[in-house]
Parts: C-alpha cells; sequence; structure tokens
C-alpha cells in the first residue's frame, strides 16, 4: 500500500489526533490540521514541522458546514490521500444524578456521527472522482454494545462505524478504502474526564501506530484491545438478567464540577 503524502486530521489539536499527526509526520507529507483552537494546533503543526512535514492549519468546528467548504479548499491544494475524522466529545452519565444530560447528549450526536459525516461525505466524493483515496472513521468499543453509563456516545459511534463500514462496501469498486478505529480507553482528556476502571488503556501514541498499522492493511475495523471488543460484542447475545450483571463492572460517570460543555470530550 502506497503512503500517504497528504494527510487530514480533525481534532488534531490534542490526544489522538495529535498523536497520529505526529505519526505521520515526515519529509515530504503534507497534514492538515483541523481543529477549533489555534494555540493548540500550532503546536502540533510545529513538531510536525520539525519532523520535517509541511503543516497546514485548518479551523473549524465540524458540527458546521464551514467544516465542508475548509475541506473542499484544502483538497483543491493539496488533494487529500488520507482523511482521518478523529474529532469527538464524551458524553455519559453524571457523578451527580447518574443521568445523561441533554446537552452533552446532544453535543457527542452532533460532533461524533453528523460532524463526521460533514468531514467524510464531502471527501469521499472527491475521492471517488479521482478513483483513489482512504478514509478512517474513529470509533469506540462503545459502539459494539448499548452501554447504559454513555447511551449518546454509544450511539454516535455505532452510527458512525456503520456509516463507514457501508461506505467501504459501497466505494471499494470506486478504488476509495473506508476504515473504522475501534478503540477502548486511550489516554487523553476525554479519558482523563470518566471516573470507574479503565482496563486496557493505551497511550495515544500506541492507539495512533495501531491505527497507522491497520490503515497500511486496509482492515475493515481496527479493533483494539481485540478481546474487549469480543465481550462487549457478546451483551448482544446474552440474556437480559446478564447483561445486568455484567455491566455495572465497567460502569463509568464524568464530571460535571466546572465543565465547558461545548468542549467535553
Ligand atoms: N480517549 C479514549 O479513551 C477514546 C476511546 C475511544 C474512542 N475515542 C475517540 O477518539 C477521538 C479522539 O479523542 P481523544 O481521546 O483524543 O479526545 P481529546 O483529547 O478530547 O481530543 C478530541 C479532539 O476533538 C476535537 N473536537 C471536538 N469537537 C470538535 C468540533 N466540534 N470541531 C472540531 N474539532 C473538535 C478537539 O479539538 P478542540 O481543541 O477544538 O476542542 C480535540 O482536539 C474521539 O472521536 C473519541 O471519541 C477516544
Amino acid at each position: 500500500m502506497d503512503k500517504p503524502d497528504v494527510v487530514v486530521i480533525t481534532g488534531a489539536g490534542g490526544g489522538i489526533g495529535a498523536a497520529l499527526a505526529n505519526a505521520y509526520a515526515a519529509q515530504g507529507v503534507t497534514l492538515g490540521l483541523v481543529g477549533r483552537d489555534e494555540d493548540k494546533l500550532r503546536r502540533v503543526a510545529d513538531a510536525c514541522r520539525a519532523k520535517g512535514a509541511e503543516a497546514a492549519i485548518l479551523l473549524a468546528d465540524v458540527t458546521t458546514p464551514e467544516i465542508e467548504e475548509v475541506l473542499r479548499t484544502f483538497d483543491a491544494a493539496h488533494p487529500i490521500d488520507l482523511l482521518i475524522a478523529n474529532a469527538g466529545v464524551t458524553s455519559g452519565i453524571s457523578d451527580v444524578d447518574g443521568l445523561e444530560p441533554w446537552d452533552t447528549a446532544r453535543r457527542a450526536a452532533e460532533t461524533n456521527f453528523m460532524g463526521a459525516l460533514r468531514t467524510i461525505a464531502p471527501v469521499a466524493e472527491l475521492m471517488v472522482a479521482r478513483g483513489r483515496g482512504q478514509i478512517a472513521g474513529i470509533g469506540s468499543l462503545a459502539a459494539l454494545a448499548p452501554l447504559p453509563f454513555s447511551p449518546a456516545y454509544s450511539a454516535s459511534k455505532a452510527g458512525l462505524e456503520t456509516y463507514v463500514l457501508a461506505l467501504r462496501h459501497l466505494l471499494a469498486p470506486k478504488g476509495v478504502r473506508l476504515s473504522i478505529a475501534t478503540l477502548g480507553y486511550v489516554e487523553t482528556d476525554m479519558s482523563g474526564r470518566l471516573s470507574g476502571p479503565k482496563p486496557f488503556q493505551i497511550s495515544p501514541a500506541e492507539a495512533a501506530l495501531k491505527i497507522k498499522a491497520g490503515l497500511a492493511r486496509n482492515k475493515a475495523r481496527i479493533a483494539y484491545p481485540v478481546v474487549f471488543a469480543i465481550g462487549i460484542r457478546c451483551l448482544n447475545i446474552l440474556p437480559e438478567w446478564l447483561v445486568r450483571l455484567i455491566l455495572p463492572a465497567f460502569a463509568f460517570t464524568i464530571s460535571r464540577q466546572g465543565a465547558n460543555t461545548d468542549r467535553l470530550g
């Protein structure tokens, strides 16, 4: 598989997005770093340039139509080889009342599902016209079963996964490859807000390397940790009484204290 020369990553200002930028940064590579926080993006861009890459800062909020225009404009100058729809926010039950607040639920649906579609669909169209390209969605193990401690997050990632894997079949004959990264816990600002056990947590750098390796092999689903992915899938076939016994062992809450809900995640 060819090495991508032009890579665009949304949510590139920190966490997994920044680690992905670092993993792809190299001489001859042009990176488009998408996010809302210019200072954070500048720091990531500087680190990528230090590795010899060209790096452009693309300020955009993926929940607004501006993202579509920003991506089309960037693509006109630098045809995108690899797009990684990584921007996301978390949502889950609050440590105050054990319910999922509507504001975080809405943001999760808007960002993780609609924001990802606004990112992927316009670029997929351009790639189809060129007859080549690769797109990755950053999903979650939470997509694999309905998790009662993060209903909207779980649903938003399930929607994204279904969309990406459906497009994979649709666009394979047109030369466009799609993959979903189905990740467990990664040590970032996002997971830092969750209370509760974080089994098999890995660093953003480790996550980025696993994603990069999976994309190089054009895997449909890049799942980590596999044993956890299989376990969560099994929840869909176990009797409900057993599922209710198992789930509390993995429950988490999200602290509402001092939270800027527009930036949760
Ligand atoms: N950490 C985990 O345990 C874990 C597990 C499974 C999946 N994931 C997924 O991995 C992806 C990255 O998460 P992370 O852990 O690296 O979290 P993070 O450190 O909080 O990073 C999330 C990034 O998304 C960006 N973002 C959020 N809303 C945006 C919007 N509306 N427009 C543009 N950018 C936006 C943020 O940029 P700003 O600077 O603009 O806020 C930030 O750079 C997410 O999709 C997440 O759901 C994470």
